[in-house]
């Protein structure tokens, strides 16, 4: 790839944060814009050490505000687009499923327009293993780029919508899409509403850590830096009109990931509270990761060394998330 610019939707959350400053520590000749609307789950003090670099910019807005989308992209001319913002808790879209079809599938087309319009070289569009709904417990099945689309939460289902816009876009107007799908990702700038940055901060607070039902759900755990790196690899390498599946093989019940928390940290698992189970919680995600392997990419962490490294960064980075947690309640 020679010189450019790259949008960067949600680079103030977690993962598009943590691919913010992977790109512009690695590429200092590419400019690269971070927009978000900065909700409750977007937050800039996780950049003050990228922030003051001359190739990255920040601008604020709504991915699904159409008129602003649209001048945005004829001013600067984006020549790659690399679209993480969403409305991403499954709880939340439980409760207020509108704001997800707002954002995620309205965004996502607003987006898609505005690209078509300046003709950008390529859009990668940050999916979730969750659009194909769930695996039976007792089921070796994994999901592949071929499993049919089944999602079971409004989340997911705003996901799937989004997927499909993509994909049309391709179909119908040749834009140069790539869909990926990845699996639960944790690490560094997590919003303590996800089950690893809870329970580190409940476990470090010495709170109660609430599991749901009896704990048994299984997660495919895919550190966000390796996810980041995957990211990179598509956006050189990957080819246009495909989905690619990323995920590590680090299948772990929920009850596995808090006791393996409590344990590092010195506490005990009195702590471990059960509560009454999602509505509608995928039982098993799973993800077959051969079509990204080919291209190149192995993960960086094994689950125990990344979340070793993830723990040891909430406990030195408590003036972060301690800011953050006191919003979106
Ligand atoms: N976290 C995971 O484990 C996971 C797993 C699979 C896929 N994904 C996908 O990865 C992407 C990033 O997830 P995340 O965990 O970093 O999410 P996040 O909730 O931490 O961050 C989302 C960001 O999007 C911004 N945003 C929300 N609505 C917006 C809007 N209307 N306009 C502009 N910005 C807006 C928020 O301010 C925030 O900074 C999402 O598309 C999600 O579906 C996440």
């Amino acid at each position: 790839m020679a010189r450019g610019k790259i949008l960067v939707t949600g680079g103030a959350g977690f993962i598009g944060g943590n691919f913010v400053q992977y790109m512009v520590n690695k590429y200092p000749h590419f400019d690269i814009y971070n927009l978000d609307l900065l909700t409750y789950a977007g937050d800039l003090t996780k950049h003050r050490e990228i922030e003051k670099k001359n190739h990255y910019f920040f601008v604020k807005a709504d991915i699904a505000d159409r008129r602003t989308i649209i001048s945005l992209f004829e001013r600067e001319k984006f020549d790659y687009v690399v679209h993480f913002a969403a409305e991403s808790h499954v709880d939340r879209s439980i409760h207020h499923p509108e704001i997800f079809v707002s954002t995620n599938v309205s965004g996502t087309q607003t987006l898609l327009d505005a690209a078509k319009r300046v003709g950008v070289k390529k859009f990668i569009h940050v999916s979730t293993d969750e659009v194909y709904g769930e695996l039976d417990f007792d089921s070796v099945a994994l999901f592949t780029e071929e499993t049919p689309l089944q999602p079971n939460s409004p989340y997911s289902a705003s996901k799937a919508a989004s997927d499909l816009f993509v994909r049309a876009y391709h179909q119908t107007y040749g834009l140069p899409v790539i869909i990926t799908r990845c699996s639960n990702n944790y690490g560094p700038f997590q919003f303590p509403e996800k089950l690893i940055p809870l329970t580190i901060s409940r476990v470090l607070n010495d709170r109660k850590v609430p599991v749901y039902g009896d704990g048994k759900n299984i997660r495919d755990w895919l550190h966000v830096w390796d996810h980041c790196a995957a990211i990179d690899l598509i956006l050189h390498n990957g080819r246009n009109g495909e989905v690619y599946n990323i995920g590590s093989h680090h299948e772990r019940t929920n009850l596995e990931v808090v006791k393996t928390i409590i344990t590092t940290l010195g506490k005990t698992e009195n702590l471990i509270e059960f509560v009454e189970d999602r509505l509608g919680h995928d039982k098993r995600y799973a993800i077959d990761p051969t079509k990204i392997e080919k291209l190149g990419w192995k993960p960086m962490f094994t689950f125990e060394n990344g979340i070793a490294q993830t723990i040891q960064w909430y406990v030195e980075n408590k003036w972060w998330w301690e800011r953050v947690s006191s919003r979106g309640h």
